[in-house]
Order: C-alpha cells, then sequence, then structure tokens
C-alpha cells in the first residue's frame, strides 16, 4: 500500500553516523506528500551535507538561531508551522539536553516551542544505548509525551552488533502513517472538492455573486488531506488560504470556469464533492466596459449556467462516489432525496438556513446527510471542521 502522509513534518537531525540514512527519510517522506523543513545541529553536518537534505527537501536548512548578519530563525514561527516534529537521528547528547531542558541551538528551542506530537528515532552505539543515563532521559521523554521509534537491533557503525541502529526510513514512515492517517480508506484516493461562491461577471466591475465563503469546502480539503488523499481544491474567489499539506489548488472565477476546472479533473477523481455555490444564471452579455448610471431602470438579461453537478452525475466512472450540497427552505427532505436521484448522487449533504449558527460565513454548521439507501442523518450544529469529519466518515463507508 501506497502511504500518503500529507504532513508538515519538522525534522531534527542530530550527530551520529547514522544521519546518512537521514537522506532517504526525507525523500521517502516527500514522496509519501509530506513537507519538510529539516533542522540540523552543528555536530550533524559532519555526517551529512545540509545541501543534500535541502536540496531533497526543496527547503533550506536551518542550524542556527541566529545566522548570517544577525537573522534570527524564528524558532517559535518553525514550531507553530510543524503538525509533527520528528528528530532522526537522535544522539544521546542531544537525547541529555532534551531531557534536562538546556537550550543551545535551534532545535532543541524549536522542540521546545512544539505543541504538535513529537517524535523520536534514537542511534547510537550499543553500550551507550544500554547506559542507564540513555534510559533515564528517554523515560523522562516519554513521560513528558514524546513517543519513541526504534532503534533496532543489528550491526552497528562500531562493528559491535545489537540494539541501537536508527529504525529505517522505511519503518519510520510506517509508524508516523499508521499513527497519524491510521487505515483511512482516503488514503491514497483521489478527491476533488469544489468550494466557494461563483462570480458572474456583469461588466468589468460589478458581478452577481452569492454569500458562500467557502469555509465548508475547504474544511472538507483540508480534512481528505489529512486522511491521505491527494486532494484538488478547485475554488471560486474567497478570502480562506489553506496551507495544509497535500491540497492542490485552483483558482477559479464563474461557473464556466468551475464547470471546465471540474470537468477536468472529473474522470480521475474516486471522490467528487462539489460544495461550491454555483450561480444558477448569469449576464446573457457582460457589459466590455463600465456600464454609466443612468436616470432610467436598468435590466440585466440573465441565462442559465450549466449544472456541473448533473453533468458529473451524468459522466460518473464506475466506483466514483459523487456528492452534492443542497439548500433549500421549504419541504427540504423531499427536495434534496429528488436532487439525490436526479444527478445520480452517492450522498446529498442539506444544508440549514433556519438554524443560528448554521450556514453562510459561520464556523459552524448544520446539516443532514441523505444517502441512497439510509435514512436522512441529522448531525447537530458543529464546527465546518467536525461537520467535514462527518462527511468523509460517511463516504468512506461508501468507498
Ligand atoms: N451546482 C452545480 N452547478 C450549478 C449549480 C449548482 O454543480 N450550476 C451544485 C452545487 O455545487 C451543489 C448542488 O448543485 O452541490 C446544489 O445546488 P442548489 O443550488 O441547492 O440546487 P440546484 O441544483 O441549483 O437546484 P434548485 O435551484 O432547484 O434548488
Amino acid at each position: 500500500m501506497e502511504r500518503r502522509l500529507n504532513r508538515k513534518v519538522l525534522l531534527g537531525v542530530s550527530g551520529s553516523i547514522a544521519a546518512f540514512k537521514v537522506a532517504a527519510l526525507v525523500r521517502d517522506l516527500v514522496k509519501a506528500g509530506a513537507e519538510v523543513q529539516v533542522v540540523m545541529t552543528r555536530a550533524a553536518h559532519d555526517f551529512v551535507a545540509p545541501l543534500t537534505l535541502a536540496t531533497l527537501s526543496g527547503r533550506p536548512v536551518l542550524t542556527e538561531l541566529i545566522s548570517g548578519e544577525g537573522t534570527w530563525n524564528d524558532h517559535v514561527h518553525l514550531a507553530r508551522w510543524a503538525d509533527v516534529m520528528l528528530i532522526a537521528p537522535l544522539s544521546a547528547n542531544t537525547l541529555s539536553k532534551l531531557a534536562h531542558g538546556q537550550c543551545d541551538n535551534l532545535l532543541i528551542a524549536t522542540y521546545l516551542s512544539a505543541t504538535c506530537p513529537v517524535y523520536v528515532a534514537p542511534a547510537m552505539d550499543l553500550e551507550m544505548y544500554r547506559d542507564a543515563s540513555t534510559h533515564a532521559n528517554l523515560d523522562l521523554l516519554k513521560a513528558r509525551g514524546v513517543r519513541q521509534i526504534g532503534p533496532e537491533s543489528g550491526e552497528l557503525a562500531s562493528g559491535l552488533s545489537g540494539e541501537g541502529r536508527m529504525s529505517e526510513p522505511e519503518a519510520i514512515v510506517a509508524r508516523l502513517h499508521a499513527d497519524l492517517i491510521g487505515n483511512s480508506k482516503l488514503n491514497g484516493k483521489r478527491i476533488l472538492v469544489s468550494a466557494g461562491g461563483t462570480q458572474e461577471a456583469i461588466d468589468p466591475v460589478r458581478y452577481i455573486g452569492n454569500r458562500s465563503s467557502g469555509k465548508m469546502g475547504f474544511a472538507i480539503a483540508e480534512e481528505a488531506a489529512l486522511r491521505g488523499a491527494f486532494v484538488e481544491l478547485v475554488t471560486a474567489p474567497t478570502n480562506l488560504t489553506s496551507t495544509a499539506a497535500g491540497i492542490q489548488r485552483a483558482d477559479v472565477v464563474s461557473a464556466a470556469q468551475m464547470a471546465d476546472a471540474c470537468k477536468q479533473r472529473a474522470a480521475t477523481s474516486d471522490v467528487v464533492i462539489m460544495s461550491a455555490a454555483v450561480a444558477d444564471y448569469r449576464p446573457k452579455h457582460a457589459a466590455t466596459g463600465k456600464i454609466k448610471k443612468k436616470d432610467a431602470a436598468l435590466s440585466v438579461e440573465l441565462e442559465p449556467t450549466e449544472d456541473i453537478l448533473a453533468w458529473m452525475g451524468a459522466h460518473k466512472p464506475a466506483g466514483q462516489v459523487l456528492v452534492g450540497f443542497a439548500l433549500e427552505t421549504d419541504n427540504a427532505e423531499a427536495h434534496a432525496q429528488g436532487k439525490l436521484e436526479r444527478k445520480n448522487l452517492d450522498l446529498i449533504v442539506l444544508n440549514s438556513l433556519q438554524d443560528a449558527g448554521a450556514g453562510f460565513g459561520h464556523d459552524t454548521n448544520k446539516v443532514t446527510l441523505i444517502g441512497r439507501d439510509t435514512k436522512a442523518e441529522h448531525l447537530a450544529l458543529m464546527s465546518k471542521a467536525g461537520v467535514a469529519r462527518a462527511i468523509l466518515d460517511r463516504i468512506e463507508t461508501l468507498l
């Protein structure tokens, strides 16, 4: 199974001969979808070239708290950026400093600032690893929530054989994947998500829009990426930015552009979730110049846009899960059920406009999930991230 690990990984490298394995580790992490920022101790430079790790990670390697002409490497910001911190290899010296709160380099300052899960992969020779102080230090770290990976038994750089070898890159990635992604059925799946409200030009200055903020679609995209999916997010204009790893974003403006972008991606998607609020009508002729104010009334003739979701349903490849959204004011469930059947959907998410805190612009939402063969599932008011989890849980049962 290909393991997808869409996470921002802060990789701390300390001075141990096992640092030579870090090049393969960075490559494996990047291949799995991770964004990797390497922070090395000065001693680690003797074992692996920073240029190698910078090239493989695509980011400059950081070592000093203050580098060059007074450039401060902001350890707090680095720690906040990370979804997970991994210190591999962890040398006896860095272990001891972590255990006792010493802070004389960037790697340790970043560790002290980290609020994300922290993993360590110790690497040292047999007797060093066996030493009581090493075990006491590891126990201190584990008591504070740090998770240990390895070491393994085998041949050591000294020529001795025994415990102390850093775990192989593949085993480290497998452990992170097992802990962070688990056995989500979305791992490795391609997911297309549409988000935001389209804008239909009246003239170069004005447009017809709607109140969609894009928050629901972005929350779905982020949660799917966390579960190991390749996510393509086609979004109409929004103020939102997503910094989550594993999301490919395509920006569009109008319903026609959204239709093009979604259709291009539809055939190769395992799951399609159309959460965008797409305009049903657009001005038949957008003026090329700004429309001047006159005393008389102004009419703008509208024509229907293409129903993207209906197109998706008509061209749905075998095995694809197609999810639509609905916003209804009267007879909501019956209308949503009708839409599900008419548009060949597998699941429809019925939005509530009635409930306080639900719908446009809010950070919370209240929805009802209607599938093909089950009765409506009414969810409580919850964060849009919570709604995204519920929708994706339901989709996982359909895959
Ligand atoms: N949708 C779409 N293309 C459109 C309009 C809507 O793909 N041109 C999608 C939306 O992304 C959403 C779903 O259709 O997933 C439902 O949109 P909604 O406005 O509730 O329903 P309509 O199908 O437009 O039907 P009606 O206006 O009759 O309620």
